[in-house]
């Protein structure tokens, strides 16, 4: 699953998803020109997805999100997992981590 924001013609964000189960959906990416950033594009996107997800009958939201990207997760509802995050020495040499964060999605969103 796939959604992009866009200003006129331009994108200027983008999520994307994928259902590693009918019951789960799993936040891979999402990216917001830096310009644009804190305008509530992030949220919109993932309100989105989440709606998506909803009503294909995901009722878990997975996100492996950035240490400097988990308080955005938190806003949205989503809580830490304690399972082993991936590991990318490409992002840990600049001080990146990664943290597992899930949200229960459904109409309570
Ligand atoms: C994370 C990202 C997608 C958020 O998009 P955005 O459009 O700026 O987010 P919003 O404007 O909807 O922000 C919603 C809230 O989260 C906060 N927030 C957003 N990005 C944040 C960040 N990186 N760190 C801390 N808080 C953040 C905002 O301040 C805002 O809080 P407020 O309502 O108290 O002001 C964007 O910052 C981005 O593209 N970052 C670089 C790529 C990245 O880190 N992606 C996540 C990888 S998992």
């Amino acid at each position: 699953m796939e959604f992009a924001a866009f200003s006129g013609e331009k994108v200027i964000g983008g999520v994307a998803a994928f259902c590693p189960s009918p019951a789960i959906l799993e936040l891979r990416h999402i990216a917001v020109l830096p310009e644009c950033q804190g305008r509530g594009i992030g949220t919109g996107l993932v309100k989105v997805l989440i709606e998506a997800g909803a009503e294909r009958g995901s009722g878990r939201m997975l996100a492996v999100a950035r240490n400097t990207s988990a308080r955005f997760f938190r806003k949205l509802g989503f809580n830490a997992v304690p399972v082993a995050a991936p590991e990318n020495p490409d992002f840990s040499m600049h001080g990146i981590f990664f943290i597992v964060m899930e949200k229960h999605i459904g109409k309570a969103f």
